[in-house]
């Protein structure tokens, strides 16, 4: 089925049908002009309506001031915009303070418009596509009393199982009005078996997978720390109680955000669900003058009637292809060694010197000199914000490092955290109001830094100046962006009071202001970005940088859950992973090379430790897994990736990498700990030719039918904790 918008009329009802091979989406007109969600799943060729509402009396249910009857109710209706506060209790996707003091809206549709492609919207991350690979419905909405104007989008895509999501907001009256909420999407559905699956996590633990029960009453997942966080990613999924890797129903959303966000889940009393998305009301107020619009953040929705691995490719191609910018975005990625956990700030150039030689020895092919190479950082406490070389730590500054790297074949990398500002630094002693602050109130400190205000232009100006200043003193292929702290003391000394309600958003609309100007001036460096590990991995970044760093926790049996779970939405391309030294910072838990190797090699791999102190083992090792990751590394990065065994429920881990032919395939199969009497554990492949015979590791041969259907044993007898396993499949 072509990918196509169709507009018809059956029983009164206008119905929007939009659909391509994979999804349909339904929406409707019903009567009082109301918006109605039909239908979002497995394709359709077409629908005669057989989802009208059915006219019921529900008791409490309110009726229109114009009804003969009591059968037709705002409070039970599916909805796709619903409002408070003209018939349905149930949560609205928006809420507006009118100058009278009302903040009651009802939304009546008012017409609909197709337009072929996808633009960007200006000023946020969003996704994008040309005009024969995607279409996009606008359904206008019309409060006539609020005099307000909604319109919301929807984008279908030629070659995806996923919709997008936007809402437009504008005020068409004379006075200012105050947007109070304004979700990118709102669903309901009915009566259904689904449970919840969600991302939580924590520093050094994040995007851990969890599924659980929806009871009636409301779940908000959310973040209110001005960033997507560590805690909760801006997803959330629905799947069916028998949901696999490989079988069942799934749906994901995921909001392209990367501030304070929100999804609530709520079940009603006729065991409805309604879900939404978007921007995080909390304290949440956007002042909208005459004729101005607000226009929300994009969610992705995406659709698998097979299972979680068919969701997450979805997600996975929609942000390789549809959301990320950069240039390097299709591009391999290079093995790199960044020097944090080999010295942390403790640096100078002889020390860096030795790192990168020994770095090209081992064929590396890219040298990130991370925190404490400005100012007089040499800790936590000072420096953010004085982006000048340190000179007693590099006195002949950035270009002898950086020279050295490139004539041993090395690309070279630095690290910066523009957002923020040490107390003890030239640029806060100049402008201690440029970090963020409310007047009168003690400013809370974290990791002893302050954020800077990048919802004001001079600040970000000043940045970008010392930054570009940086980046233009010497050749520098590649940049980790990193935040390290949430805010506190929420203001922005720019607005006025009743515009305090901004800060948070303005703030983020900053931050993507100052990404697409930096990496449009410098489109030949290779941007990571990073937040005191994977706290701000999202799609709104990955629109800017193509690359995240996963997590500060280097320790590969934790990494084995935090890249399995962060797999579930982002693409392995997206995560940096890298091998670090043992006992390992993080757990102090000793884990052999090979494991380390295994595990950093399932995504954008690189080195986290000082490569002077393997032994001639590692070293010899190390070698070997970087050639191979070379030969390799177009199928790891680009390949199809298939979760095979959760590490959440189990004392294993597994997945795999497919390429585009079905002909090469690599397997990884981790074991944790050791057990005596090992119950064997069958692995059974996914996305092979059934048709076709594979080598595997070069000997045994066997169809791939068997492989995913019957599969194999992969450890028969652990040695010792901390196995790990690698079968490369050919096919013959
Ligand atoms: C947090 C990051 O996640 C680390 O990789 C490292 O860059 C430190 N910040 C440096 O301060």
């Amino acid at each position: 089925m072509n990918l196509q918008i169709k507009v018809s009329t059956v029983d009164n009802t206008t119905i929007f049908h939009l659909s391509n091979a994979k999804v349909s989406y339904i929406l409707g007109v019903e009567d009082h002009h109301v918006l109605t969600h039909y239908y979002f799943g497995k394709a359709v060729k077409s629908y005669s309506g057989l989802l009208k509402y059915p006219r019921l009396d529900r008791s409490f249910s309110p009726n229109f001031s114009d009804a003969t009857d009591r059968n037709y109710s705002l409070n039970t209706i599916p909805q796709e915009f619903p409002s408070f506060g003209a018939g349905d209790f149930r949560e609205p996707a928006v809420v507006v303070e009118q100058p009278n003091g009302s903040t009651i809206t009802n939304f009546e549709y008012a017409g609909y418009q197709i337009t072929d492609g996808k633009e960007v919207l200006p000023g946020l991350p969003s996704t994008h596509a040309d005009s024969s690979d995607a279409k996009v419905l606008t359904i206008t909405l019309v409060d006539h009393v609020a005099k307000l104007t909604a319109k919301l989008h929807y984008t279908i895509f030629a070659d995806a199982a996923t919709i997008v999501r936007s809402t437009q907001l504008q005020n068409d009256g004379t006075d200012n009005v105050f947007v109070k909420r304004l979700a990118s999407m709102s669903i309901d559905i009915p009566k259904n078996r689904y449970q919840l699956l969600q991302l939580p996590g924590r520093y050094a633990e994040e995007r851990q997978i969890r599924i659980e029960a929806i009871n009636p009453g409301t779940k908000v997942l959310d973040s209110k720390r001005s960033s997507s966080g560590h805690m909760q990613s801006p997803f959330f999924g629905l799947v069916s109680p028998n949901v696999t890797e490989n079988a069942g129903t799934a749906y994901g959303f995921n909001l392209i955000y990367s501030g304070s966000h929100k999804s609530t889940i709520q079940k009603d009393p006729f065991e409805q669900l309604r879900i939404q998305m978007g921007i995080n009301d909390f304290n949440f107020s956007w002042k909208l003058a005459p004729n101005d619009q607000f226009q929300s953040p994009e969610v992705m929705m995406a659709f698998s009637d097979q299972g979680l691995n068919d969701l997450s490719h979805s997600f996975h191609h929609m942000i390789l292809d549809h959301v990320m910018t950069s240039k390097y975005a299709k591009k391999p990625r290079p093995i790199l060694i960044n020097n944090w956990e080999a010295t942390y700030m403790d640096f100078d150039e002889a020390k860096l010197e030795k790192i990168v030689k020994k770095a090209a020895d081992l064929d590396i092919e890219l040298f990130v000199l991370d925190d404490g190479w400005f100012g007089h950082r040499n800790d936590d406490t000072t420096s953010l914000g004085d982006w000048y070389v340190n000179k007693k730590k590099l006195p002949r500054g950035l270009t002898a490092i950086s020279d050295l790297t490139h004539q041993l074949g090395m690309k070279f990398g630095l690290w910066f955290e523009p957002e923020m500002v040490s107390k003890d630094s030239d640029l806060y002693r100049a402008h201690p109001d440029w970090a963020i602050h409310t007047p009168n109130r003690p400013l809370s400190v974290a990791r002893d830094q302050y954020v800077l205000d990048f919802g004001r232009q001079e600040v970000r100006d000043n940045v970008f100046k010392q930054m570009c200043a940086v980046l233009d003193s010497t050749t520098i292929d590649y940049v980790k962006w990193d935040m390290n702290r949430n805010i506190t003391e929420l203001y922005n000394i720019d607005l006025p009071a009743d515009q305090q309600g901004e800060a948070a958003h303005r703030y983020i609309l900053g931050v993507y202001d100052f990404m697409a100007k930096i990496t449009t001036r410098y489109p030949n460096i290779l941007f990571e970005g990073c937040s005191g590990g994977g706290g701000r991995f999202d799609a709104g970044m990955l629109y800017y940088m193509p690359q995240y760093w996963t997590s500060d926790n280097t320790d590969a049996v934790e990494r084995v859950k935090i890249q399995y779970g962060t797999s579930l939405v982002y693409p392995p391309v997206s995560m940096g992973a890298h091998v670090s030294k043992v006992p390992n910072p993080n757990t102090g838990r000793d884990v052999d090379i090979h494991f380390r190797s295994l595990v950093a090699n399932s995504a954008d791999t690189g080195y986290e430790l000082d490569p002077l102190t393997l032994s001639d083992d590692e070293v010899k090792t190390v070698i070997q897994e970087n050639n191979w990751y070379k030969k390799n590394r177009e199928l790891i990065q680009f390949g199809q990736f298939y979760r095979l065994i959760s590490p959440f429920n189990t004392n294993q881990g597994s997945w795999m990498f497919v390429n585009a032919d079905q002909s090469r395939a690599v397997v990884m199969f981790f074991n944790m700990m050791s057990e005596p009497s090992y119950p064997l554990t069958v692995l059974k492949l996914q996305g092979l030719d059934p048709d076709a015979k594979y080598a595997i590791n070069g000997h045994q041969q066997a169809m791939g039918d068997e492989l995913m259907t019957i599969g194999f044993y992969p450890l028969v007898k652990p040695e010792h904790d901390f196995t790990s396993l690698k079968f490369e499949l050919t096919k013959i």
